[in-house]
C-alpha cells in the first residue's frame, strides 16, 4: 500500500533529519493522507535519488500515487538509497520510454519522451530547452521564487562546508573573490561574507547585483589582474564553461584557493584539474550531501505541487510557471516551520517578487 510506503520512507528519514528540515514536504503529506488527490495515478519521478530525496516521495505516496522511481542516465544517484526503495517496495527503473504515466516529474529533461497523460513537471534550468516545444503543459519548477532558497541559501552553506570539507575552514578576514553575481554566486558571497569572509564579486553584467556588503566590479574592469592575484579563494559560478579562461595565468601562479560551483568547467582548459577544489567538479559534490534537505524541501514541495495542478488541467502546450498561489502556499509553511527561517531575510526581496505575467 502507498501508505505503508510512505509511513517506511518516513521512518527512515527520521533518523537523520528532524521536522524542520522539511516541514513542506511533512505539510504536504498531511494533506495528501487525507484528500489522495494522486489516488489510482501513475507518477514517474527522475530526481535525482539521494537519502534527502525520499522526503520528496513520502508526500505522493501518502497522497495515495503510484510511484515509480526513474534513476536518470544524465544524473548520479546513491546505490543504497535505490536499494532502500526496493526494501520499501518503490519500483525503480533505468529508463522507460513505453509505459504511459498520468504525470512524469523530470529532471533535466530527461524523460521528455516518456508518455505522460497531463504532461511533466521539470525540476531544473537544463531541461528548459528540452520542454519548450513540447505539446503538452510543462510546469518549469525552476522558474519560480521558491526555487531561489535551493540554488543561493542552499548553494551557498555548500560552498561554505565544500570549503571546509577541503580543510579550508576559516574565512574570517579572507579575502575571496566570486565570478557571477546570479543565483548561486550571490549565495556563495553571502555566506562566506557571513563568516567574515572580505567579498568581491566579479561579474560581465555591470548592473548585477552583488549582495549586502560585498563589492561589484565589471568583468572587464583594469583591477580584475591585481584583485585575482592577491586573492585567498577564487570561485567560480557565471554557468558559462570556460569563463575564467582568460585569468588561467595568473590563477595558476597565484597561491589561492579556486573553487568551482559552475555545472560545467568555469576554469577553462589551461587550468590543470588538480589545481582547483575537486577536481574541478562543484566544490560542494565531494560532500555526501551537497545541498542540505532544509534548502530542498520547498523546491521539491513545488515540484510535487505541480503534479496536481497538471491534473486539475487547463494549461498550455509548452513551458508554464508554477502558480503563485502554490509558492505562496510553500513559502507561507517555510517562513513559520523551517530550519532556514532565519535565513530568508537574505533573499526576501526577490522571494516577493513579482513577474510582469504572474498569474
Ligand atoms: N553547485 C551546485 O550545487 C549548483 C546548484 C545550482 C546551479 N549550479 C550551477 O551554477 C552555475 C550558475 O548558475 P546561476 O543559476 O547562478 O546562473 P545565473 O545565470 O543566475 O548567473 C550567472 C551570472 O554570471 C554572470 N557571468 C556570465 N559570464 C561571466 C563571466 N565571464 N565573468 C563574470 N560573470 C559572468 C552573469 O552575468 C550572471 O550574473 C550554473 O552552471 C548552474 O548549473 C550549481
Amino acid at each position: 500500500m502507498p501508505d505503508d510506503r510512505a509511513d517506511s520512507l518516513r521512518s527512515i528519514l527520521d533518523r537523520t533529519y528532524d521536522a524542520p528540515d522539511h516541514p513542506a514536504l511533512i505539510e504536504q503529506t498531511q494533506m495528501w493522507r487525507t484528500a489522495k488527490p494522486f489516488a489510482g495515478m501513475r507518477l514517474l519521478d527522475a530526481s535525482p535519488v539521494f537519502d534527502n530525496t525520499l522526503a520528496k516521495y513520502v508526500p505522493l505516496l501518502a497522497g495515495g500515487a503510484e510511484l515509480t522511481v526513474c534513476l536518470s542516465p544524465l544524473l548520479p544517484h546513491d546505490r543504497e538509497t535505490v536499494g532502500l526503495l526496493g526494501q520499501v517496495g518503490v519500483p525503480v527503473v533505468t529508463g522507460d520510454s513505453s509505459t504511459e504515466y498520468d504525470v512524469v516529474l523530470d529532471c533535466a529533461g530527461a524523460l521528455a519522451e516518456t508518455p505522460s497523460r497531463t504532461g511533466y513537471v521539470e525540476l531544473t534550468k537544463s531541461g528548459e530547452r528540452v520542454y519548450e516545444s513540447c505539446r503538452q503543459p510543462v510546469f518549469l519548477a525552476d522558474d519560480s521564487r521558491v526555487k531561489l532558497i535551493e540554488t543561493t541559501l542552499g548553494t551557498g552553506d555548500g560552498f561554505i562546508r565544500g570549503l571546509a570539507h577541503f580543510g579550508h575552514w576559516n574565512l574570517s578576514g579572507r579575502s575571496l573573490v566570486v565570478f557571477g553575481s546570479g543565483k548561486v554566486g550571490r549565495g556563495a558571497a553571502m555566506k562566506a561574507r557571513g563568516v567574515g569572509a572580505d567579498v568581491t564579486v566579479i561579474d560581465s553584467d555591470p548592473h548585477a547585483q552583488p549582495p549586502a556588503g560585498c563589492t561589484l566590479i565589471p568583468a572587464d574592469d583594469v583591477a580584475v589582474q591585481a584583485l585575482l592575484a592577491s586573492a585567498w579563494c577564487v570561485v567560480s559560478a557565471t554557468g558559462v564553461r570556460g569563463a575564467l579562461d582568460p585569468w588561467a595565468d595568473t590563477l595558476i601562479r597565484s597561491d589561492a584557493v579556486l573553487a568551482n560551483l559552475g555545472a560545467d568547467d568555469e576554469f577553462g582548459p589551461h587550468m590543470p584539474p588538480d589545481r582547483v577544489l575537486n577536481d574541478k567538479a562543484p566544490v560542494n559534490f565531494a560532500l555526501a550531501e551537497p545541498t542540505r534537505l532544509r534548502y530542498l524541501d520547498a523546491t521539491f514541495a513545488l515540484h510535487n505541487a505541480c503534479a496536481l495542478a497538471l491534473l486539475a488541467g487547463g494549461k498550455h502546450a509548452g513551458l508554464n510557471r508554477p502558480p503563485r498561489a502554490v509558492e505562496d502556499e510553500i513559502l507561507a509553511v517555510v517562513r513559520a516551520s523551517s530550519a532556514i527561517t532565519g535565513e530568508l531575510p537574505g533573499i526576501e526581496h526577490e522571494l516577493r517578487w513579482q513577474a510582469p505575467a504572474d498569474r
